[in-house]
C-alpha cells in the first residue's frame, strides 16, 4: 500500500477527529523514518492540514523526528521495574551495537509493560522480556520485529475517531 493510500485509510478511520494527524504523522515517519517534507505535502493534500499545523503537532511530540533518522526506532524503558531487570545494561548494549543508519536507540518512560520487564517499543511494536540475545537479533534484523503503529491506532479509532 502506498503512503497516499495509507493516509486515505487514516482519513477513513478518523473522518473528523484531530487524532487523524497523529496517525498520519506515524504513517509518514514509518515511510521515511522521519517527518519528510514530501510526507507533509501528502498530509496536506489528503487530510487538509496546513504545513504549519503539521509542524506544530510534530514538533510537540518527542517521538516524531524532524531531521533524517533511521526507520526503526527502538525505545527501551528504563523506569523502575525495567531498571531492576537490567534495562540500563540493555540500553548500553543497544547504543553501543546499533548501526546508526539502521536503528535509532533511545530511552523511554514506562510503556505499561511492567509485568513483562524489561520492555521496549520498536516503532510502537511492544517487545517483552528483552534479553541481550533478542537485542542482538533485533539490531541486525529490525524488520523482523517491527509491526509499526497501524494496528495501534486502528484499535483506538473506536474511541478517538468520533467527535
Ligand atoms: S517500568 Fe518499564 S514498562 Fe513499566
Amino acid at each position: 500500500m502506498t503512503l497516499k493510500e495509507r493516509l486515505e485509510n487514516v482519513k477513513r478511520i478518523f473522518p473528523k477527529a484531530d487524532s487523524a494527524l497523529i496517525a498520519a504523522l506515524h504513517e509518514v515517519q514509518d515511510e521515511y523514518g522521519w517527518i519528510h517534507p514530501d510526507g507533509v505535502k501528502l498530509i496536506e493534500e489528503v487530510l487538509g492540514y496546513s504545513e504549519t499545523q503539521v509542524h506544530s503537532v510534530a514538533s510537540f511530540y518527542h517521538f516524531f523526528h524532524l531531521e533524517p533518522t533511521p526507520k526503526h526506532k527502538l525505545a527501551i524503558c528504563t523506569n523502575l521495574t525495567c531498571m531492576q531487570k537490567g534495562a540500563y545494561e540493555l540500553l548500553k548494549f543497544a547504543k553501543e551495537n546499533a548501526d546508526p543508519k539502521k536503528v535509532f536507540v533511545e530511552e523511554t518512560e514506562c510503556i505499561g509493560l511492567c509485568d513483562h520487564a524489561p520492555a521496549a517499543l520498536l516503532n510502537g511494536t511492544p517487545l517483552k522480556n528483552l534479553t541481550v540475545e533478542l537485542l542482538k537479533d533485533l539490531l541486525e534484523n529490525p524488520e523482523k520485529y517491527d509491526e509499526g503503529h497501524r494496528e495501534t491506532y486502528e484499535d483506538m479509532a473506536e474511541t478517538y475517531g468520533k467527535d
